[in-house]
């Protein structure tokens, strides 16, 4: 199957997030196939990572590491004429990164823990970073087959909100969905084969979600080869006639 809909030849695929977790499962499973000839891997300190450092020493020639804080628009602004500078296009942009609980950022359980410093650390990350490496890499994106797929969160959407807490961080991905969703209406008329996707993973053992796994049932709780085998699966799934759409692990629609 193709790596996204419309692609017949080689791919070039940029992972924002990809130091760890998800991010990480997916550039290992991208460099297994036959159709990826590029990849570009991402994060704060993608090349401090031992993961990513391995797949370099066996993949020598496709991944390329880069160190991008994409919260700076200066560092995405130079991510995005390093990655120009080699390809022209990027068939494919998988945004893996995101904050639950890491810094100022907190996993509030009450209004009496909600902070300013919470608020803005967790939606700088989580929303606003997101959608600026989307518009610094616009350039790359027009003309030919490209998506763009975010990783938002199920606990984003307002309708499924039952539960309440996660003050931050479900705000800042309700955000992020309403970001993503605006960005593919402009895409449209950009570029007729572009594909914005909003993307709950489900939940993923990994080091975002380690502290709050208590509660999960061990068959609801993914490794990240099974989270990324769906989300590849279920890009590859989706073309430009569901650009903008918040799509769960199983294919299901999520309500906004
Ligand atoms: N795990 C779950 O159960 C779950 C459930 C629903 C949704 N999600 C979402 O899925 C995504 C991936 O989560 P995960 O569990 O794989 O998290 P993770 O293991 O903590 O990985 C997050 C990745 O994002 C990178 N990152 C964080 N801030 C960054 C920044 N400002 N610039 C560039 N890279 C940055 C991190 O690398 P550096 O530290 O090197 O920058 C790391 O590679 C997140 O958006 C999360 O909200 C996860």
């Amino acid at each position: 199957m193709a790596l996204i809909a419309g692609l017949t030849g080689q791919a070039t695929v940029l992972v924002c997030g990809a130091s760890r977790g998800i991010g990480l499962a997916l550039c290992e499973q991208l460099l297994a196939r036959d159709d990826v000839h590029r990849l570009f891997a991402v994060a704060r300190q993608a090349t401090g990572s031992e993961g990513l450092r391995s797949l370099a020493l066996q993949y020598p020639s496709r991944i390329r590491l880069l160190d991008c804080d994409a919260r700076d628009e200066w560092a995405l602004a130079a991510l995005a004429s390093t990655v120009g500078a080699e390809r022209p296009h990027l068939h494919l942009v998988l945004c893996t990164l995101g904050v639950l609980d890491e810094g100022p950022a907190r996993a509030e359980k009450s209004l009496a823990q909600l902070d300013m410093a919470s608020l803005q650390a967790t939606f700088a990350s989580n929303s606003f970073a997101p959608i600026l490496l989307l518009k610094h890499l616009m350039p790359l994106l027009r003309r030919q087959p490209t998506t763009f797929a975010a990783l938002s969160a199920r606990v984003g959407s307002i309708g499924d909100n039952r539960l309440g807490g996660w003050y931050s961080y479900r705000a800042s991905k309700a955000a992020l969905n309403q970001l993503l969703r605006t960005a593919s209406i402009e895409l449209r008329r950009l570029n007729a084969q572009a594909t914005v996707l909003a993307l709950h993973p489900g939940t993923t053992d990994t080091q975002l979600s380690r502290p709050y796994q208590a509660n999960v049932p061990n068959d609801k709780l993914f490794d990240t080869t099974f989270t990324a085998e769906r989300l590849l699966a279920l890009i590859a799934r989706h073309g430009p006639a569901d650009s903008g759409s918040f799509l769960a692990w199983d294919d299901q629609p999520i309500p906004w």
